[in-house]
């Protein structure tokens, strides 16, 4: 992954906003002579880099940084990705791959793919059809997309877009009113599970949104809430007030404990995924609290920096999880050998952010599915070349030196 300070670098250089042409993009010449092409012509970005190339160009500055930044010096957010990049594949050969097989199962849902859409903010910043885009091409891939609580469309707009099966992320809000009434509606919105972010009782430090003073355009607003509960973010606030620390210094409860866990279990027919765990000291805890599943994250190196990448947290969790529940893991799946790497070291599924967002920004729902269609493609092509034709017979035994089983 491009490190930030490239990144950073690279922003300065001239662009055309909002036109399809992505100067920086490599394969800028072409697409230049064909300025009516849409931007996924051949061709077209044929990695989750070029997407992210081509959001940068076509996304103003704020909003870019927004969704690209992380926490403080950003060394979790970059730790993610390279993190990837130690663990070393151990190829089986003359194994039968001629139908490999990419679906897995979870909680009752078969998926065609592992590849999970993770919840992110604030989709409107990135095309106007925002949530309800992603929605449908996530169910075109057949997978599963996390709707955020911070979303721009509500849940119930959002389950209306597609048939495809949504999981809905929670946090637990000073007010348990509020989130209450949001695990209702999800419910009566058929969303199958719900995922409690776990790693926020404060936002963490966002320096490049507070250098671009970044606000909520006034497009957007967070519409899973409504007036009284969230006045200041939904338009009649003045501009201090519409950023996300505002809305968030409103809601966000540092006060949890497990306790609350429980009350959410009690409170819904769902199955609760914690999300935000690194520690196999918090997935016993998880465990012993009824959680149904684990989703290892530091959310995105956006929260505390410095926290280890998840990919390395991840087999110390499910040592801990002892496959009574499942782990899936976030942060830093830029590639289909990552997707691997993490179903090696006994994840069941992974999910991405910034990626689809980055397809989003590119070409809403089209850009959106051509990303999942590139990793899941990537990911049989890794899966093919490494001797396992299928997610069950992805282990261990795949990764090379320290992390490997015994
Ligand atoms: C997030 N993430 C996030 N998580 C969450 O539980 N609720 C949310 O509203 C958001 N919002 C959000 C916005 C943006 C712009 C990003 C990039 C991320 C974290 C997200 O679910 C996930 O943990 C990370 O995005 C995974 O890392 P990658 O794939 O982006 O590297």
């Amino acid at each position: 992954m491009t490190s930030p300070a490239a990144a950073r670098r690279r922003v300065r250089a001239p662009r055309l906003a909002r036109s399809p042409q992505a100067p920086n993009a490599p394969n800028a010449p072409k697409i230049a002579a064909r300025r009516s092409a849409s931007p996924l012509s051949a061709p077209g970005p044929i990695t989750v880099a070029d997407f992210e190339s081509l959001a940068r160009a076509r996304m103003e500055r704020a909003a870019f940084d927004y969704y690209a930044g992380g926490a403080d010096d950003e060394l979790t957010l970059e730790a993610n990705a390279r993190a990837f990049d130690e663990l070393w594949l151990r190829p089986r050969v003359l194994v039968d791959v001629s139908e490999p097989d990419t679906s897995v199962t979870l909680f009752g849902d078969q998926l065609s793919t592992p590849i999970l859409l993770a919840p992110a903010a604030l989709h409107r910043l990135a095309h106007p059809e925002g949530e309800r885009a992603v929605a449908r091409a996530a169910a075109r891939a057949g997978t599963v997309m996390v709707v955020s609580t911070i979303a721009t469309y509500s849940l119930e707009e959002v389950a209306a877009a597609s048939q495809g099966p949504r999981w809905f992320q929670l946090y637990l809000y000073r007010d348990r009113g509020v989130s209450a009434a949001m695990v209702h509606r999800a419910e009566a919105a058929g969303y199958r599970a719900l995922v409690l972010t776990v790693d926020t009782p404060r936002l963490g430090t966002r320096r490049r949104d507070r250098r671009n003073a970044f606000q909520l355009p006034d497009h957007v607003r967070l519409a899973n809430f409504d007036e009284a509960t969230l006045p200041s973010t939904n338009f009649s606030g003045s501009s201090q007030e519409r950023t996300l620390t505002g809305s968030a210094r409103i809601l966000l409860n540092d006060a949890l404990t497990w306790r609350d866990v429980e009350w959410l279990r009690r409170l819904t027919r769902m199955p609760v995924l914690v999300k935000g765990i690194l520690t196999a000291e918090d997935a016993k805890l998880a465990l012993e609290h009824g959680a149904h599943g684990i989703v290892v994250s530091n959310h995105g190196g956006r929260q505390l920096d410095g926290a280890m990448p998840t990919v390395r947290a991840l087999p110390e969790v499910v040592e801990a999880a002892a496959g009574r529940i499942p782990v899936l893991l976030d942060g830093g799946v830029r590639r289909g050998t990552d997707v691997l790497r993490s179903l090696a070291l006994g994840a069941a599924a992974v999910l991405v952010g910034r990626p689809y967002l980055w397809g989003l920004a590119a070409d809403g729902e089209a850009g959106v599915s051509r990303v999942l269609e590139i990793l899941r493609d990537e990911l049989t092509a890794a899966m093919v070349l490494s001797g396992r034709p299928t997610i069950a017979s992805v282990d261990r035994t795949l990764i090379a030196g320290p992390d490997r089983a015994r």
